[in-house]
């Protein structure tokens, strides 16, 4: 039973945003990828449901917009964290021990190898490539800000900077 005044979000709710998104590109299948870039930042991953309901609104098979989702390494299938971590783990940052940050990080947070996103969706922790910043090294990426010269102290300095700040918000 739903309780009365509770905050029920319905199936056409929902999609609204994507309505409106798949309006802004004029439904047009060619805007496929900037369609699916401005879905991403609305739910911070691609739901398949999300991706079905493109499918239909754009009037192309589903098979189409899955490809591209799964072809770019910049579109996710997962859910992701408020805040997403981004861990060099290029040589540069490896030689000058990036994997004893992404420990710390992991420890901090109760994360692991298997498990990415923390429960309360607010951090996600990946390792990548080469960010471009190697006279930095080494390097973490939170979000959009790169932080530079990290050590694990630091790194778990800046997680937990982040946590204050979102228990005041
Ligand atoms: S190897 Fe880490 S920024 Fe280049």
């Amino acid at each position: 039973m739903i309780e009365q005044g509770a905050a029920v979000q319905t199936p056409a709710r929902r999609f609204d945003k994507v309505c409106t998104i798949l309006d802004e590109n004029g439904r047009q299948p060619q805007r496929l990828i900037p369609i699916l870039q401005a879905v991403q930042e609305e739910y911070r991953y691609l739901p398949e449901d999300v991706l079905t309901f493109v499918a239909d609104g754009l009037g192309i098979p589903g098979a189409r917009v899955y490809g591209v989702a799964t072809f770019y390494s910049h579109f996710t299938l997962e859910p992701k964290g408020k805040y997403i971590v981004r861990l060099c783990d290029g040589t540069a940052c490896h030689v000058k021990r990036s994997i004893p940050i992404l420990e710390a990080l992991h420890a901090r947070l109760g994360l692991s190898s298997k498990q990415s996103t923390t429960d309360d969706m607010l951090f996600t922790v990946e390792t990548v490539a080469c960010l471009g910043a190697c006279g930095l090294a080494p390097v973490v990426m939170i979000n959009e800000e790169v932080h530079g010269q990290m050590t694990p102290a630091a790194a778990i300095e800046l997680i937990d900077a982040i946590v204050a700040r979102e228990k005041l918000a």
